[in-house]
C-alpha cells in the first residue's frame, strides 16, 4: 500500500482531492495533514471520515520538527501539498502570515522530504500545487503559459512564487522529484465564503450589499474546483518529474458580468423578480495592487496528458448554487464561526 500526504485537506480545493483519492484509490492511504485554520473545515469531508484508507492529522507545517517526525513515522510515498493562506485580501492585511504557511511551510516539507526519503528519493513524488497569480497580471491580450516569467504583485502571489521557486530549487540542486501546477481560480462546493463566488450566493441569499471591487472590470479564468481535482490526478500519476502544468478552465470573465449572472440564476432559484438581485451591487474602493487579468493556456496539460475542463460555466455555476442553497447548515456553520467545533466532536472525544 502506498501511504499519500495530502496537506491542506479541509479546507477548499484540498477538500475535493482527498474525497478524490480517498474514493478511487483503495489501494492507497491517504493522510491528511491540516492546521485547521479559519479556512479549514473537517465537515467538507464528512462523508468519507470513516474511509478505512484516510486519517486525519492536526498538525502545522510550520513546525518543521513536528513535520519531520511526521514524515518519519509514516514514511510517505509521495506529497500532494495544498495547505495554505489563500486569500489576497488577507495576504494585503497581514503579510507576514503568508510568508510562515506558505514560504517558510512549503521549505519544511521539502526539508523533511529530502532527509527521510534520502536513498529512495527516485521512487517518491512532491507535487506543489500553485496558482496563476504568479505570473503577474496580463493586459487585453495573451495568455499565461508555463515559460511565462514569474511577476507577483500581492503578497499572496509573492509568497506563492517563492514557494514555486524553493520546490524548483530543491529539484535542481538536491534531485527532489517535484512537480508544480499553476492553476486559476476555482469554483464550486465547500468554498469559504471571502472568496468572489460564495460570498456573493451567501450575500444575495440575505439581501446583503454585494461589494466590487472599483469597476468591476478585472478579468479572471473560472475553474470548477472538481475539474482542478482531476488534473491534479493526472498529473500526480502521469505529470513529468521536473515540469511545471498550467491548469485552466478556459473559461474568462470579466467581475461584473460573473456577478450579473449569479444576480440572474438566484434570482430564478429563490423565486425573485428579475433584476431584483442586481440592485445589492454595490462599487466599492478598489483592492490594492489589483491585478487586471489572468488568462491560463492549458494546452500542455491537454497534449501531453490528456486533460480537460469537463464542464461548462453555465452548469458548474448553476450546480454551485444549488450546492449553497441546499447546504444551508454547512454555510450558516461556516458564517457563524461554529464549524470550527467540528474537529472537538469528531476527533478530540474519539
Ligand atoms: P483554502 O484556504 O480553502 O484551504 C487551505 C487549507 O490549508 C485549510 O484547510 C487550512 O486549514 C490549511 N492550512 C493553512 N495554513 C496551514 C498550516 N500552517 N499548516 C497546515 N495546514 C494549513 O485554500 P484553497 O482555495 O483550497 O487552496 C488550496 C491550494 O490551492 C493553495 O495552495 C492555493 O494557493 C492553491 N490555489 C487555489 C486556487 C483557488 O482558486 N482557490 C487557485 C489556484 C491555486
Ligand atoms: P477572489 O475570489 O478573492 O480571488 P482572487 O483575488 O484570488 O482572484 O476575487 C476574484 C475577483 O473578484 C478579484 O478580481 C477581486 C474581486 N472581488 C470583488 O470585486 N469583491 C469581493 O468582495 C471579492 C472577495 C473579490
Amino acid at each position: 500500500m502506498k501511504t499519500i500526504l495530502i496537506t491542506g485537506g479541509a479546507g477548499f480545493i484540498g477538500s475535493h482531492v482527498v474525497r478524490l483519492f480517498v474514493e478511487k484509490y483503495p489501494e492507497y492511504k491517504i493522510v491528511n495533514l491540516d492546521k485547521l485554520t479559519y479556512a479549514g473545515n473537517l465537515a467538507n469531508l464528512k462523508d468519507i471520515e470513516n474511509k478505512p484508507n484516510y486519517e486525519f492529522v492536526k498538525g502545522d507545517i510550520i513546525e518543521g520538527e513536528t513535520i519531520l517526525k511526521l514524515f518519519e513515522e509514516k514514511q510517505f510515498d509521495g506529497v500532494i501539498h495544498l495547505a495554505a493562506e489563500s486569500h489576497v485580501d488577507r495576504s494585503i492585511s497581514n503579510p507576514t502570515e503568508f510568508v510562515f504557511t506558505n514560504v517558510i511551510g512549503t521549505v519544511n516539507l521539502l526539508n523533511a522530504a529530502k532527509h527521510i526519503w534520502k536513498d529512495t528519493i527516485s521512487e517518491k513524488k512532491f507535487y506543489h500545487i500553485s496558482t496563476d497569480e504568479v505570473y503577474g497580471s496580463l493586459g487585453e491580450e495573451g495568455m499565461f503559459t508555463e515559460e511565462t516569467r514569474y511577476d507577483p504583485h500581492s503578497p499572496y502571489s509573492a509568497s506563492k512564487a517563492s514557494s514555486d521557486h524553493f520546490v524548483r530549487a530543491y529539484h535542481d540542486t538536491f534531485g527532489l522529484p517535484a512537480i508544480i501546477s499553476n492553476c486559476s481560480n476555482n469554483y464550486g462546493s465547500y468554498q469559504f465564503p471571502e472568496k468572489l463566488i460564495p460570498l456573493f450566493i451567501h450575500n444575495i441569499k440575505n439581501k446583503k450589499p454585494l461589494p466590487v471591487y472599483g469597476k468591476g472590470e478585472n478579468i479572471r479564468d473560472w475553474l470548477w474546483v472538481e475539474d482542478h481535482a482531476a488534473a491534479i490526478d493526472v498529473i500526480f500519476h502521469k505529470g513529468r518529474i521536473g515540469e511545471t502544468y498550467n491548469i485552466g478552465g478556459f473559461n474568462e470573465w470579466k467581475n461584473i458580468d460573473l456577478i450579473r449572472v449569479i444576480c440572474r440564476v438566484m434570482d430564478e432559484k429563490l423565486g425573485r423578480p428579475g433584476g431584483e438581485s442586481e440592485k445589492l451591487i454595490t462599487f466599492v474602493k478598489d483592492r490594492a495592487g489589483h491585478d487586471l487579468r489572468y488568462a491560463i493556456d492549458a494546452s500542455k496539460l491537454k497534449n501531453e496528458l490528456g486533460w480537460e475542463p469537463s464542464l461548462q460555466f453555465e452548469e458548474g455555476i448553476q450546480k454551485t448554487i444549488d450546492w449553497y442553497l441546499e447546504n444551508k447548515e454547512w454555510l450558516n456553520n461556516v458564517t457563524s464561526g461554529d464549524y470550527q467545533k467540528y474537529y472537538e466532536k469528531q476527533y478530540v472525544k474519539r
